[in-house]
């Protein structure tokens, strides 16, 4: 059977990181996270880059090499060899990383390493233009979504697990005002791909919703 490639997008705070962690897992495919790709950029900017500095960011992305290692069940993210993982899911960085990555430049420097994880195949990729800008032709594209209240407690828990305060209200604010600003971007906008599959896991854990994928990608292997 041939291993194929999984492209999985979706709104924040549907779950699209613990799913395709689980989906890699349970069939021995690899993971990459893209979210993290911009979360870094973001991270590296660090309160001394502003957004409209341009030309430091293209120096920032010249220098930019960003790195996925499993360990006890974590997926650490290396920018240029350094362990960033415990400081890039922070309010403030994923606000930055979603402005940041806005920037047509941007993601052009930042498409050939993503296509680049792509192409040996065997991968779950999760992110907001997989299935429309970095993979068109994976075998299988999930539209992964939410309600937004539902999204919003799914991020409490994940950030209370990581000490991180916040109130229901200002993470609602948080995921609409995130939501705003990747869907009404002028490049590769968060949408669902002509052939997606839409994946709605309001009312079904996490596990399920893996599982559900996982069974839509075996009907998959089997016909490539
Ligand atoms: O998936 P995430 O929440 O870690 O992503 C952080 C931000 O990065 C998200 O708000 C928009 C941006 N992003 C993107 O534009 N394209 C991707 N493929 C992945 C993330």
């Amino acid at each position: 059977m041939k291993k194929i490639r999984i492209a999985i997008d979706g709104p924040a705070g549907a779950g699209k990181s613990s799913v395709s962690r689980m989906v890699a897992g349970l069939l021995g495919y690899q993971y990459v996270d893209t979210g993290a790709i911009y979360r870094s950029l973001a991270y590296a900017m660090n309160d001394t880059v502003k957004l409209e500095d341009h030309a430091e960011i293209r120096q920032l992305l010249d220098n930019f090499d960003v790195s996925f290692r499993m360990k006890d069940d974590v997926n650490h993210i290396f920018l240029n060899g350094e362990d960033i993982t415990p400081f890039i899911r922070t309010e403030k960085v994923s606000m930055l990383a979603s402005s940041v990555s806005a920037l047509p430049f941007v993601r052009e420097a930042l498409l050939e390493m993503q296509k680049r994880y792509a192409r040996a195949g065997g991968v779950v990729m999760e992110g907001r233009d997989i299935g429309t800008v970095i993979i068109p032709d994976a075998e299988l594209k999930i539209f992964l979504t939410a309600s937004p209240e539902k999204r919003a407690a799914r991020r409490m828990l994940e950030l209370k697990a990581k000490g991180v305060e916040i109130t229901m209200e200002n993470l609602v604010e948080e995921i609409k005002r995130r939501d705003d600003q990747d869907l009404k971007r002028a490049i590769a906008p968060l949408k669902i791909a002509v052939d997606g599959v839409l994946v709605d896991n309001s009312d079904i854990d996490l596990f399920e919703t893996a599982e559900l994928i996982v069974k839509y990608a075996r009907e998959r292997e089997k016909l490539n």
